[in-house]
């Protein structure tokens, strides 16, 4: 068994977060989410793994993943030049995936359930596919399954204008070798891409054997701010142990199951948590509360958060009002006059959004 990961494509959805980074690398309590994946297949058992990559984010998804060393597994990079589709990206891995089964698995997808028992079913019934679905309240933004009392699938369709259920599929696939031969068949959708949904609906014409199994935990597709707020929220509810490698000194208080990473310095200041703090970070005469993550090398200084993300680099210093529900990209920086600002200056980017409660 071999997995295929998709970490290709345009990494343009988290706009203006990545307008030129992989959002696949975008970190959810500290972590890029596509590592979120490789663990979970490595947990399944599965360590030879291929990864979709795109000539634009490729060179830093493989210098921040590697050889797969770090999660006990082989991986082999895949360079799809173009974001043709996600039936075009299995194509142009058959020389990796030979006739091996594989999970593939979609690099920005994150879910809760354990792969083990969908891929036990898999095998055990002898599948040509395995999907998952899940009941979503946009179904049009996805590919949505029809299937009948019994479970079976009947009808796929990309993100549909008039959605036939409310039944979205996940990012994460079973196939068999049978995937190669469907994927020939079909042609590219009206978007111009080779749509796996349609090659799973090839196989269930062709009467393979396709079955459906309802995920029953979160899966969160992190396309947005406050999806990224909520996946960091889950995670570091889930995830956090406490760890101190900083320095803290006496001054300072920690509550809760608290991360904090070597070379970060906490200067009369309180954590409560769970949250995490990377490396190298400043926290000075700060709040930082409840479900929040900060990256490497950030600074906080006279300053209070909670419920955010602050990326790598970013600094946030005299700021006299809490800070909540917001997401800092990297080298961003916030700050005030130290006395009650008469006015407000900003140099935003485009597509930047900036609320004042
Ligand atoms: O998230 C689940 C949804 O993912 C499914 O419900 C849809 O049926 C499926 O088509 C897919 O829809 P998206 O429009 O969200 O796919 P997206 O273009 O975001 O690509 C998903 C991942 O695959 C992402 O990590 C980028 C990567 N990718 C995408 C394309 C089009 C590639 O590596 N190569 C590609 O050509």
């Amino acid at each position: 068994m071999k997995a295929l990961i998709l970490s290709g494509g345009k990494g343009t959805r988290l706009r203006p977060l990545t307008y030129t980074g992989a959002k696949q690398l975008v970190p959810v309590a500290n972590k890029p989410i596509l590592w979120y994946g490789i663990e979970g297949i490595v947990a399944a058992g599965i360590t030879d793994i291929g990864i979709i990559i795109s000539p634009e984010t490729g060179i830093e998804v493989k210098n921040i993943t590697g050889t797969g060393d770090r999660f006990g597994a082989n991986i082999t990079y895949i360079l799809q030049e173009k974001p043709e589709g996600l039936a075009h990206a299995v194509k142009i891995a058959q020389p990796f995936l030979g006739d091996s089964p594989f999970v593939m698995y979609l690099g920005d997808n994150l879910i809760q359930n354990r792969l083990t028992p969908f891929l036990n079913r898999f095998k055990e019934n002898h599948l040509d596919a395995v999907i998952l679905l899940r009941q979503v309240e946009n179904p049009t933004a996805f590919g949505v399954a029809v299937v009948d009392e019994t479970g079976r699938v009947l009808n796929l369709i990309e993100k549909p204008k008039v959605p036939p259920s409310n039944l979205a599929l996940v990012g994460v696939y079973f196939f068999d070798q049978t995937i190669h031969e469907a994927i020939a068949q079909i042609k590219p959708s009206a978007r111009g891409e080779l749509e796996i949904t349609d090659a799973i609906q090839q196989l269930i014409n062709t009467q393979r054997h396709v079955e459906a199994c309802t995920l029953d935990g979160w899966w969160l597709d992190t396309g947005k701010k406050d999806d990224l707020l909520s996946a960091n929220q889950i995670i570091l509810d889930e995830c956090i142990q406490p760890a101190i490698a900083g320095e803290v000194d006496s001054n300072s208080q920690i509550i809760g199951r608290v991360q904090i990473g070597s070379g970060t310095k906490l200067i009369n200041s309180s954590v409560r948590g769970p949250v995490v703090i990377g490396e190298n970070c400043h926290l000075e005469d700060c709040f930082v509360g409840p479900y929040s993550s900060v990256a490497d090398e950030v600074t906080i200084i006279d300053a209070e958060l909670e419920h955010s993300v602050i990326l790598q680099g970013a600094s946030i210093t005299n700021v006299h009002q809490r800070i909540v529900d917001t997401l800092v990209g990297r080298r961003a920086k916030l700050t005030t006059t130290p006395h009650r600002p008469k006015a407000l200056r900003f140099m935003l980017g485009d597509d930047s959004q900036v609320e004042l409660t």
